[in-house]
């Protein structure tokens, strides 16, 4: 790449020995890693695996990191027994990564659907409590039959959240999932959320984008075999997680005020993250977050309704600003608060990872790490990468296409891994 000094043959002894000066050629800041170091990284994001392993698939939430990319943020910025924060938790990659590694780990989200999923994701089960999920999935397949009641759930009807399952195709999916949500097992309330959250995980297979419903019969296949993998996913990330699990917070509240929150406070006067690995919305870029689509581009709210939680306050909530302002206003307000607020959580040891995607990547990224600088945030570059493109860790995202598959893919499926600190 024009302007930018060919890589220093005496900086690379250096780099191999985990000693890499933090100035790097061409006046850019660098992260201080090994190349060894360096290469995990560059290899974790150009891997094309699927998301697979621990709990990563109890729920496809839109969007989501990839676990290898942040397995090799965690591995290579922190040290087990350190703390990670993710302040856009999401589904909660970041902390199922980093309980299976021996971090403690913080997440917060404005959604409840992202609050419950995460939740779910990094409950530790025992054996017995997990054969109790498998077998209420075996006898909840077997009861489910059209010709029985199902529970009304008038509220949830009434307040919107069954719109659109009514229809000719999705009637019995409707009734299979109103009983199995009214049957789930009540007085555990963490045995009660594994169970909805493999109802959830059938319920997006069965309807999200989908152009053909599944039979009955499938529908009941797919939730024993959820119930198989979520207790597979959570006997896994128990036996990584060890004798004595990290501990995992979870928050559901705004990135923007985080230093403030009382339920932080204590824990972050002790000691800051090392490592805040996370994934804000992506400016312009329509994801749904919290619905699904059935018919097209018909939206349902009943993810909500099976997590027994609330929705926020329409698209526009999930995704910090109204997309329809070419300039993005609010986005990059909420942006420039929240990075203030990732800085506020920051000490000077501290490696800020932000992956994300642009409608625009020229202008856009321009102006995130303009609200990153005026955080006091400055940008860091791996020296690996310094002869390649604009020097970034740029990765396509394989399967990603927006709207579910109903549009072709956009730009967006690229995305970047930026690496910050505090300005020194
Ligand atoms: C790109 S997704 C994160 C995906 C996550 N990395 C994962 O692996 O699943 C962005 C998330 O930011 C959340 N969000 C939007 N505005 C927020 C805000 N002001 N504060 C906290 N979370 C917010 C959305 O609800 C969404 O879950």
């Amino acid at each position: 790449m024009s302007g930018i000094a060919p890589f220093d043959t005496a900086l690379r002894p250096m780099l191999e020995a985990g000693r890499a000066p933090l100035i790097g050629g061409g006046g850019r800041l660098t992260i201080g890693l090994s190349a060894d170091q360096q290469r995990r990284l560059i290899d974790a994001a150009h891997s094309m695996a699927p998301v697979a392993g621990l709990t990563h698939n109890f729920y496809r939430y839109p969007a989501r990191f990839s676990p290898q990319v942040a397995r090799a943020a965690i591995e290579t910025l922190s040290e087990p027994g350190d703390i990670v924060a993710d302040s856009f938790v999401g589904g909660g990659t970041s902390l199922v990564e980093a309980l299976a590694s021996g971090r403690h780990a913080i997440g917060s989200d404005i959604s409840t659907l992202a609050v419950f999923v995460a939740r779910v994701k990094t409950t530790l089960l025992d054996a017995d409590r997990l054969q109790i999920v498998e077998r209420w999935a075996e006898r909840t397949a077997t009861a489910i039959n059209m010709r029985d009641e199902a529970p009304p759930f008038e509220d949830w009807a009434e307040a919107g959240y069954l719109r659109h399952l009514d229809h000719r195709d999705r009637w019995r999916i409707r009734k299979a999932l109103a009983q199995a949500v009214g049957w789930v097992p009540s007085g555990d309330q963490a045995l009660e959320d594994l169970a909805r959250c493999i109802v959830l995980r059938t319920a997006q297979w069965a309807l999200d984008g989908r152009r053909t419903i599944p039979s009955l019969a499938e529908f009941k296949a797919n939730l024993v075999s959820s119930a198989k993998a979520a207790t597979a996913g959570l006997t896994s990330l128990a036996a990584a997680a060890g004798d004595d699990p990290a501990n995992i917070l979870i928050l559901n509240r705004s990135a923007v005020g985080l230093e403030t929150d009382p339920c932080l406070s204590g824990c972050l006067a002790e000691r800051k993250p090392r490592l805040i690995l996370t994934s804000p919305p992506y400016p312009g870029v329509h994801v749904l977050y919290h619905r699904w689509q059935v018919d097209g581009r018909k939206e349902t709210r009943a993810p909500f309704w099976i997590a027994n939680t609330l929705d926020g306050a329409g698209g526009s909530y999930y995704t910090m600003g109204d997309r329809k302002r070419p300039d993005l206003p609010v986005y990059f307000e909420t942006l420039a608060a929240a990075q203030k607020s990732l800085a506020a959580i920051s000490d000077p040891d501290t490696t800020i990872v932000q992956i994300v995607a642009f409608s625009k990547p020229d202008s856009q990224l321009k102006r995130y790490n303009e609200a990153a600088a005026a955080a006091g945030l400055e940008e860091l570059r791996l020296d690996l990468l310094r002869d390649e493109g604009d020097g970034r860790l740029w990765r396509e995202v394989p399967n990603r296409k927006w709207y579910n598959g109903t549009r072709p893919a956009t730009p967006a499926s690229n995305e970047v891994v930026l690496f910050y600190r505090l300005a020194r």
